[in-house]
Formats: C-alpha cells, structure tokens, sequence
C-alpha cells in the first residue's frame, strides 16, 4: 500500500495529504500550495474549482458514503 493518501471527508472535500501533482483532462498542470496538502472540491459549488471553497458546508452537500471492504 502507497503512504500517498486521499481522503473523502464526510459531506465535504477531497483531501490530499501529500503534494500529488495536479492536472487537467489535457496534461496541464495546476498550480497548488507548494509542499502542503490541498482540498478538492466534491460538492460542485467551489467558486475555486477544482479546489474547495469551503462552499460545501453551506450549500446542502450530501456526499454520504461509507467505505465498502474487498471480498
Ligand atoms: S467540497 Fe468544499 S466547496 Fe465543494
């Protein structure tokens, strides 16, 4: 198992932990806080995308999942 770690907050972001590279549909890169973790927006209403505004806390998201074990 990889120690790069994404985590799926509850009813909110994705969370980067490490400072994975960043691009979009064509290869481009996108600029992120050098060095730190960075959130991703999940819910759709970031003003910021693809980053979280913090816009998810506000506008109803309900991004209930629960982790579903192998076998
Ligand atoms: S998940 Fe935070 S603004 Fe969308």
């Amino acid at each position: 198992m990889s120690d790069l770690q994404i985590t799926i907050r509850e009813n909110g972001s994705l969370r980067i932990d490490e400072a994975i590279p960043l691009v979009d549909h064509e290869g481009n890169v996108i600029t992120t806080p050098e060095g730190k973790p960075y959130s991703l927006c999940r819910c759709g209403g970031s003003s910021n995308k693809p980053f979280c505004d913090g816009s998810h806390r506000t506008n109803g998201f309900d991004g209930t999942l629960a982790a579903q074990k192998d076998g």
